[in-house]
């Protein structure tokens, strides 16, 4: 790739590191707005003009996303292969930059790897580009920056997508530049020259509620009020007759609630067409897994058997089911029964609740009005928040946690992250 336009805050990644005026540079924002391309290549031009022989710390969550995000594209930028030879040793993890006269190296570091916390420790860094550091623990940045300590001209290179104002990297560099002589620049999806307003609707369209303030308005919000401000538009019921295919989804409980979603696909959506929810603690009666196991049976043939004809009499399918990973007896007792495909579900919480919101927005989930214990959580479904990290309040949430299950570990609305030549997927 080449930088054939840059738009004017990118233009500003480009001269800062040679005034005096600044140590650090934050670009915090939107996605896919345009701040890592420019923030690497920058940070090599600079490192080339102003040093040799030196060495120069490249950090991102993991290595590996650090070799993705940043080590990948920079052998790709023409701006800098034109003028640069450019090797990475994948073994080493270090990248080396040669011109005619000069070369320094890069060392690569996950901010979640053990390995790098010790590698960090000997070496003597002249700059540091933390990509996404706020998904990195404090205790590494920190450690990362003090090995710049003996180098005056070094530079500390920033740059995340907002997560909440309690986070500590908000707090300490987000909102007080000025106190740590720091550059900051917000950027939107307008400030990448290379995206139309059809990329950008599209990429809109993949958020709701907090993560699309965050993720396209770059704002550091705190996630409160209702989860799934959207659930009335995907409020729908089936089509007549059998669907395409079934599957079910579990949050397992014996006190706390049982919640048994039954899915159906039409087409590409999959409808949730009915729902067996029980709570032990308001009924006053415990069902032990052996209880649930057969109950599980007989509401599937309840729901599925009435499509039966002479033609096609009855017989049980054989279904997934998405369930609760931490249920392990009766995940056992599922598996000794042979007519289910047990699949422990996917429990990353925001995740599973971004994607979930999306497969909403999108039309790819629907929920009829009958399962209407799903739909009474669905109006209650709040972010926590006092809580300091983003998280929903745990009460009246296990068809939630159950839906969430299926959409998550299915796959069904996933949001590439990463730098990958997909846009979005
Ligand atoms: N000036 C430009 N010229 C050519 N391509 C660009 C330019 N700016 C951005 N891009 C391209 O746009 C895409 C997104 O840019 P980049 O990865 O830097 O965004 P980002 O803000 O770091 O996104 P995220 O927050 O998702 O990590 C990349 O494929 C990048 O190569
Ligand atoms: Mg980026």
């Amino acid at each position: 790739m080449t930088f054939e336009k840059l738009s004017d805050k990118q233009k500003q990644v480009f001269r800062w590191p040679y005034t005096d005026d600044y140590k650090a540079i934050i670009c915090d924002g939107a996605v896919r707005s345009g701040k890592t391309v420019c923030m690497v290549t920058s940070f090599i031009l600079w490192a080339m003009k102003v040093f040799d022989h030196a060495c120069f710390g490249v950090c991102g969550k993991t290595v590996a996303s650090a070799e993705r995000n940043l080590i990948q594209p920079v052998q790709t930028i023409a701006d800098l292969t034109a003028y640069f030879k450019v090797t990475y040793s994948l073994k080493t993890h270090m990248l080396t930059v040669k011109a005619a006269e000069r070369e320094n190296y890069f060392f690569v570091f996950g901010g979640k790897d053990e390995s790098s916390y010790q590698l960090v420790q000997g070496i003597t860094l002249s700059g540091v580009l933390l990509d996404e550091v706020a998904l990195m623990p404090k205790s590494f940045v920190n450690q990362v920056l003090a090995r710049t300590l003996s180098v005056e001209k070094a530079k500390y290179w920033f740059n995340c997508n907002p997560e909440g104002p309690s986070h500590w990297f908000y707090k300490e560099w987000v909102s007080q530049p000025e106190k740590k002589n720091a550059l900051h620049i917000h950027f939107l999806m307008s400030d990448n020259p290379t995206l139309t307003e059809n990329m950008i609707r599209q990429a809109e369209a993949q958020f709701e509620g907090v993560f699309y303030q965050r993720y396209i308005l770059g704002l550091w919000v705190v996630a409160e009020g209702l989860i799934y401000t959207m659930y009335e538009e995907a409020l729908a019921e089936p089509p007549e007759g059998k669907a395409d295919e079934y599957a079910l989804s579990i949050d397992y409980g014996t006190h706390n609630p049982f919640a048994l979603l039954l899915w159906g696909r039409y087409g590409k959506v999959w409808y949730l067409v009915s729902e067996y929810y029980y709570s032990g603690r308001d009924e006053g009666k415990l069902k032990t897994d052996s209880d649930y196991g057969e109950e599980l049976d007989r509401f599937v043939d309840d729901q599925l058997s009435r499509y039966a004809t002479e033609d096609e009499p009855y017989e049980p399918p054989r279904l997934d089911v998405f369930i609760d990973p931490s249920a392990a007896s009766f995940i056992a007792l599922l598996l000794r029964k042979d007519r289910y495909h047990v699949i422990p579900a996917d429990n990353s919480v925001l995740e599973g609740i971004r994607n979930t919101q999306t497969a909403m927005r999108r039309g790819l989930i629907k929920l009829s009005k009958r399962c209407k214990a799903t739909i009474q959580e669905l109006q209650g479904y709040s972010w926590d928040s006092k809580s300091q990290e983003d998280k929903p309040i745990k009460i009246n949430d296990h068809a939630m946690d159950s839906m969430r299950y299926f959409v998550q570990t299915k796959r069904l609305a996933r949001v590439r992250r990463d730098h990958s030549p997909m846009f979005f997927m």
